[in-house]
């Protein structure tokens, strides 16, 4: 169930990548829930047009579009169709990701390397790129990054993953810097939430690093990441940029 937002995003158009489940998809319907209008996009188009109608069940207006962020030419096609439909993008958040499973690092080939940096790293460089400009040339515009715990914890599973949220870390405030005061670049660093991305994870080993070593002793839930992407998108963090927020339930 979403609950309504004290945070008012009324008349604000919100780009979510990755919006077609998980945390994209609780972002694009809390977004909904405060005011705006969503632009829903991942691969699967199908995917996306059933959170576009739960949206427009809430009174807001949705367009789905798919895209894989990987890819330079379907970034374009996506701030395209964003800026044709609702002449604007308020807010984009780069969210899609995707973490793939391996034995050994030396079974990572060049094909699996290539594609976690393309969505992880690549796509949002482009978006921030393409969009951020557009909110620049505006006059406005907030963007928002989803990085990983995994960027400043490592673990032995997760090498290219790792690297290329480091990656977002570093972009975001690589990018707060370029489009200062105009448009606000921040990141939200998320710990273990229980999405499609846990779906891969031994959960009994989960429960018992939960016990020992997250002070909520839980994963979080995907509505929990929410409220914490509103306040970065509205004036409320007028003066916040470059900044990392970790969302984790305490883990260590
Ligand atoms: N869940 C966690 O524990 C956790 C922890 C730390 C960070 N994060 C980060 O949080 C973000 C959201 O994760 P999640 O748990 O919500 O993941 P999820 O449930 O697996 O959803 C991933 C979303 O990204 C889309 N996507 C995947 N590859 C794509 C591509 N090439 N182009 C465009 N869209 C693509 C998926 O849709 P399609 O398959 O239709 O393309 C889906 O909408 C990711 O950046 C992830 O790295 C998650």
């Amino acid at each position: 169930m979403t609950k309504p937002h004290i945070i008012d995003m009324s008349g604000k158009v919100a780009l979510i990548t990755g919006s077609s489940r998980g945390l994209g998809r609780a972002m694009a319907l809390g977004f909904a829930s405060a005011g705006a209008d969503i632009v829903v996009t991942s691969r699967k188009l199908d995917a996306c047009q059933a959170v576009v109608r739960e949206i427009e069940a809430l009174g807001r207006r949705a367009m789905a579009v798919d895209c894989h962020v990987g890819r330079w030419d379907e970034c374009d096609r996506l701030a395209d169709a964003a800026y044709t439909r609702f002449g604007k993008v308020d807010v984009l958040i780069n969210n899609a990701g995707k973490s793939p499973t391996y034995d050994r690092p030396v079974d990572i080939d060049q094909r699996l390397y290539d594609s976690v940096f393309d969505v992880n790293l690549k796509g949002p460089f482009r978006l921030c790129s393409l969009i951020g400009q557009r909110m620049v040339d505006d006059g406005s515009g907030v963007i928002i990054n989803i990085s990983s715990t995994a960027s400043i914890r490592p673990r032995k599973s997760v090498i290219t993953y790792a690297a290329a949220k480091a990656g977002v870390n570093a972009m975001t405030e690589a990018f707060a810097n370029a489009y200062g005061p105009t448009v606000r670049v921040n990141c939200i660093m998320p710990g273990p939430f229980l999405t499609d991305i846990s779906k891969a994870w031994d959960m009994d080993a989960f429960a018992q690093r939960a016990k020992d070593a997250i002070a909520m002793k839980r994963g979080g839930q995907p509505e929990e990441i929410v409220a914490a992407a509103l306040y970065l998108a509205s004036d409320h963090a007028s003066f916040t940029t470059g900044a990392t927020l970790r969302i984790d339930g305490g883990a260590q």
